[in-house]
């Protein structure tokens, strides 16, 4: 199923995909980093977990009419996708006033954001990801203005459906980052992964943290919150 690894990042591995041009394998890792990579550990069955909420969540933005890389899922731990060209950007959408925009900017936890925020960071692990305003974004990547404006509507849009899908399992989507690649065709699309990792999500009736903030903090089991995301996912998708 696949050829050259062409990528290794933090938590997935990039392959081309054997005898399928334009298509990648995206093989998910045990490993967990925080900090830019400076807290490390790996997680038994971490990669199957992330692998199966992601290939639950994008056909469900798929559905919604959002674009999106993910062609299936091939097996525990890998999925097939169009090849596309990341963007170096990071998109982030917070619901809820938590992580670095609390350090950032001194906002109250759990403040709302009506509607809610958008931010840019630059996706350059030597510069540890900075903040970045809209005027930076263009220069930083090749995406014109209005193809920005999309990423971010695309962004708010991918919000609104992940949102009801987690509230429909008892869960805030507190916030999350996305990544965009550029087509072949030229067109951008949602890349990357929706899992865990990704967003934060809490408990709606206990606020208890399913998400990488388990271990972030080592406040809680990473292999058991992200069990108990899937499981609920499952019931539902
Ligand atoms: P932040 O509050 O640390 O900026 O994180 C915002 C969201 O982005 C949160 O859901 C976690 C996610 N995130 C990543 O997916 N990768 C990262 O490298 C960072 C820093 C955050
Ligand atoms: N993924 C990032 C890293 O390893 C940080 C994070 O998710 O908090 O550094």
């Amino acid at each position: 199923m696949k050829d050259m690894l062409l990528y290794e990042g933090k938590a997935k591995q990039v392959y081309k995909a054997k005898n399928k041009p334009g298509q990648l394998v995206l093989s998910y890792k045990n490993d967990a980093t925080a900090f830019n990579g400076e807290k490390k550990e790996t997680f038994h069955g971490k990669g199957r977990l992330n692998n199966e909420i992601s290939s639950l969540v994008f056909p469900m933005l798929h559905k919604h009419g959002i674009q999106t890389h993910f062609m299936e899922r091939l097996n525990e731990t890998e999925q097939l996708v169009y090849q596309t060209e990341i963007i170096p950007l990071e998109v982030v959408v917070r619901n809820l006033a938590t992580g670095s925009i609390i350090k950032r900017l001194g906002m109250k936890e759990k403040t709302v954001f009506s509607p809610p925020l958008t931010e840019l960071f630059y996706k350059d692990d030597d510069l540890g990801d900075p903040l970045i305003n809209d005027e930076h974004a263009l220069n930083l990547s090749a995406v014109t203005l209005s193809e920005l404006k999309e990423i971010k509507a695309t962004a708010l849009e991918i919000n609104k459906v992940l949102s009801s899908l987690f509230e429909s399992i008892n869960i805030t989507l507190v916030d999350f980052k996305l990544e965009f690649g550029r087509m072949a065709d030229g067109r951008i699309v949602l890349a990357d992964e929706i899992s865990p990792d990704t967003c934060r999500l809490w408990d709606r009736t206990t606020q208890e943290k399913l998400d990488k903030d388990v271990f972030r903090q080592g406040t809680g089991e990473l292999i058991e919150v992200y069990g108990e995301i899937l499981q609920r996912l499952q019931s539902v998708t």
